[in-house]
């Protein structure tokens, strides 16, 4: 029951330990809470090397091959399409507020992104070098995991000015296994701050039972399904500010959400949703990957 879940007033928060090797005082904060701030987890540079690549990358990116995909917040056909099959491929989604009136953007193409996904980490060297190291796989190791496997990578832009809201939401209903095994690796690229969209958490709140399931494929329309509509408690939010080089780790269920960006600066963000390969994996997931291109763990 709902009333019994214990909201805690704080996010925890250490300094990154040597090696990714998680105190035992870590991973318990981290089964309390739900979630877990490690900073410094990254070297600053690795992360700039990483915005480096995001940058060639949006180079090369023409966003009028997506504009008529994005010329409605409306969710359309074309739109499921273009994200259903995004998941063994790069692809850019833009800010609903990327166009104006007369269709044009309004800001340079990298400040009209909101993100790319989803398997950079299986497609890109750099994205493949960030999203492995012998550091991470230890951390991922001490949480729990037995059979890790990187299902999918996202770079947020979270621009300036335009960078949109997301309400408060739980991963594992994008990501749904049976029994339930996703986890976010959330890495601040840049700071994020009150001022520029930072990320905010409901300590505790892992222990709420999944509210919906979304982005079902039912034959190629994405679908909602609400499993429970209890509205979140989100007077209890704490907000999670980060300085680049910050790891957030959190539990799939963790009710979670970001403010819009209104200020001048980026907020880059880049995460990994990590699965258990022995759970089961549904058809119907909006995410599938094709054969030839199989799911790594960390190594
Ligand atoms: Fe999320």
């Amino acid at each position: 029951m709902e009333e019994t879940v214990d909201i805690l007033d704080a996010v925890p928060a250490f300094d990154a330990p040597e090696k990714g090797r998680l105190t035992d005082a870590m991973v318990a904060a981290y089964h309390e809470a739900g979630v877990l701030v490690l900073r410094d987890f990254v070297p600053v540079e690795a992360c700039r090397k990483l915005q480096q690549r995001a940058h060639e990358l949006v180079a090369e990116f023409d966003p009028a091959d997506v504009r008529s995909v994005f010329s409605t917040t409306k969710q359309t056909q074309l739109d499921d399409s273009y994200f259903i099959d995004s998941g063994d491929k790069i692809r850019f989604f833009l800010e609903d507020g990327a166009f104006d009136e007369q269709g044009q953007l309004r800001q340079s193409k990298e400040h009209c992104l909101n993100k790319m996904g989803h398997a950079m980490h299986d497609l890109d060297p750099v994205f493949d070098a960030f999203s492995r190291t012998p550091d991470l796989a230890e951390a991922a190791r001490r949480i729990g995991f037995a059979d890790p496997a990187i299902l999918q990578s996202m770079y947020i832009f979270k621009p300036p000015h335009i960078g949109g809201e997301v309400v408060c939401h739980q991963d594992s209903t994008y990501i749904y296994t049976e029994p339930e095994s996703c986890i976010g690796f959330w890495f601040a690229l840049e700071d994020a701050t009150l001022e520029n969209g930072c990320m905010h958490f409901i300590p505790g709140g892992h222990r709420f039972p999944l509210r919906k399931r979304n982005y079902r494929n039912a034959e190629g329309k994405l679908v909602t399904e609400t499993l429970d509509d209890t509205p979140w408690p989100e007077e209890r939010k704490v907000a999670a500010e980060a300085a680049a080089g910050t790891l957030v780790i959190f539990d799939g269920r963790m009710p979670h959400l970001s403010a819009a960006n209104r200020s001048s600066k980026s907020r880059h963000a880049y995460t990994l949703h990590v699965i258990d390969r022995q759970c089961r994996y549904p058809e119907n997931n909006w995410l599938q990957r094709s054969d030839t291109l199989p799911l790594r763990g960390f190594g």
